[in-house]
């Protein structure tokens, strides 16, 4: 069974096409690692998945049924954490707001319900940021609550929307072995998107690279090369091996890196490759 089929999916947000007579299965129980840079869409294909965008033309079937909103299946975890409430409220409450028959200041949840929020807590080996506010917690803490929170409603489907950003290497090392560990242990089928490939490339079953309104899905012996990359690019494109990692460089610089540079801030310089470019070189924030 797939757990996403697109058949001739084009995604528009207003008139602007972001994806193109797209046509693609992805296969349940696998984890794979959603790229391309800036704007190509992973957002948007993440959003359609979920019901929460009209196609503008084809069809999207998740786990055999027509996409639609509001589908219990479906595990998501946003990009922007503006969904992150006032953060005096605790780990519990935060995860448990996403429950059934939770109401903002009557934290009155049904037995069946509080099982949920702290088996989830469990899951994400959280248990002891339940009575912590949000406020005292880490940037890696949180990203646990955020997927403690995906989970509510054990999904078979988890998309997970740049779940690494703002987090310094080894952390996102951590992030990426728990969600490993659990599409491997629950068996579910996991889109994770990023904005670089490195951090993914141990975890990941296929890569599904966007860019230029098309889609590549396949393993990443097939998709991160030259003439594949350069078609989503739109430019000439060099792929580099070096050590177990691979860069993607557009005439010398590192194309997924130079993008997404100013999203890190400076949170972990010892990220930056290009330490000579100016901030007003870097991209619009
Ligand atoms: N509400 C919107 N209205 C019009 N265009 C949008 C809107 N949101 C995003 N876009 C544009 O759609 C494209 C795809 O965005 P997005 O899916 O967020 O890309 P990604 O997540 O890969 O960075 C971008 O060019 C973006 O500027
Ligand atoms: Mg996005």
């Amino acid at each position: 069974m797939n757990a996403i089929a697109l058949r001739k999916l084009t995604l528009a947000l207003g008139s602007r096409i972001v994806l193109a007579d797209i046509s693609l299965d992805i296969p349940a129980g696998q984890f794979v690692g959603v790229l391309g840079p800036n704007g190509a869409g992973k957002t948007t294909l993440m959003r359609a998945v979920l019901g929460l965008l009209t196609p503008k033309s084809g069809s999207i079937r998740v786990l055999g049924e027509p996409a639609t909103r509001g589908n219990p299946n479906i595990g998501y975890r946003p990009q922007t954490a503006s969904s992150l409430p006032g953060l005096r409220i605790s780990g519990w409450d935060f995860v448990a707001s996403v429950a059934d028959g939770f109401k903002p200041g009557l934290p009155i949840l049904s037995a069946a319900a509080r099982e949920q929020v702290r088996r989830a807590l469990e899951r994400v080996g959280a248990e002891k940021l339940a009575n912590r506010p949000l406020a005292e917690l880490s940037g890696g803490e949180r990203q646990r609550l955020l997927l403690a929170q995906a989970l509510i409603g054990d999904p078979k489907l988890l998309l997970l929307d740049e779940p690494l950003i703002s987090l310094d290497p080894r952390r996102q090392q951590e992030v990426v072995e728990l969600v490993k560990g659990l599409q491997r242990d629950l068996g579910i089928t996991v889109l994770f998107s990023a904005h670089e490939l490195n951090p993914l490339l141990n975890a990941i079953d296929q890569v599904l690279y966007l860019g230029n309104g098309q889609a590549a899905l396949g393993p990443v012996e097939t998709v991160i090369t030259p003439p594949v990359l350069s078609k989503l690019y739109g430019a000439p494109i060099d792929v580099i091996h070096v050590q177990g990692r691979i860069f993607v460089m557009s005439g010398g610089h590192d194309v997924e890196r130079d993008e997404h540079r100013h999203e890190h801030g400076h949170d972990h310089p010892q990220a930056h490759g290009h330490e000579s470019m100016s901030q007003e070189d870097s991209p619009h924030v």
